[in-house]
């Protein structure tokens, strides 16, 4: 791997928790329970392999629909997510942060998410950013009204992009999606345009080191172009 050119921002959708669970004959929640380790692992990897931004698709807007008993488990397990890697977060020198609707979130989760966010805002390292109660195109549409409020009457991308959630986050470079799967499923929509997709059949659970350096190799085999010829690219244009 070219240390050189690993891919500033990542995003992944981690698919699978729940195929993983049935295989094993498990209800659902074990799946996420699982996938909750998955994350520790590729959070640690990331920072250590220098990924500037790293984010992850924990809970999306449509994800409320979910039979009620597995949304308050995932909320359980976001609690129990912050407590137990609180202290790691802030030793890595993590900087957390969310984007969504965190205001909709039951008080619990939500309160420990702010403490976290609150605690580690002045950290240096790697942007972990987890989404949750996020839609892209609800994250959008929010953009839309903010500027509409703020009474600006021209935008460009540049002053656009300023309006979206956690505005210090930049385009994405790679995008993991697990489980085969094959869709973007209303994904950072805007953040997207340029990014280099990798599906993989691996279940989010089975995801893991490894399997986060094998997409990272695909990437640098990519020839980014950016919509420009190999010859504007060589000159240096971007
Ligand atoms: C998709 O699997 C996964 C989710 C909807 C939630 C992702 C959540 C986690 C990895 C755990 C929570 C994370 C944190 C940081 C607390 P699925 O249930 O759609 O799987 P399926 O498509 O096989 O049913």
């Amino acid at each position: 791997m070219e240390q050189r050119n690993i891919p500033a921002h990542v995003a992944i959708i981690m698919d699978g928790n729940g195929r993983w669970a049935k295989k094993r004959g498990l209800p659902r929640i074990f799946g996420h329970r699982a996938g909750v380790q998955a994350v520790e692992k590729i959070v640690s990897h990331a920072s250590n392999l220098g990924v500037k931004y790293l984010s992850l698709f924990a809970f999306s807007t449509e994800n409320w629909l979910r039979p009620e008993d597995e949304v308050s488990g995932l909320m359980t397990l976001l609690s129990e997510f912050v407590d137990k890697k609180f202290s790691d977060i802030i030793e890595k020198n993590i900087k957390f942060i969310v984007s969504g609707r965190l205001m909709e979130l039951p008080d619990e989760p939500r309160s420990k998410v702010l403490k976290l966010i609150e605690t580690s805002k002045n950290n240096t390292g790697m942007v972990l950013n987890l989404a949750l109660n996020y839609g892209g195109r609800k994250e959008i549409v929010d953009a839309i009204n903010k500027i509409l409020d703020s009474g600006i009457k021209e935008i460009d991308e540049k002053i656009f992009s300023d309006f979206l959630y956690s505005p210090e986050v930049p385009d994405i470079d790679l995008l993991i999606r697990t489980s085969g799967e094959m869709r973007i499923s209303n994904f950072m929509l805007w953040r997207l345009a340029y990014a280099e997709l990798y599906f993989t059949k691996t279940l989010w659970p089975d995801f893991d080191e490894k399997e986060f350096d094998k997409a990272i190799l695909d990437y640098q085999k990519r020839d980014r172009r950016f919509g420009m010829t190999d010859e504007q690219i060589k000159r240096g244009k971007i």
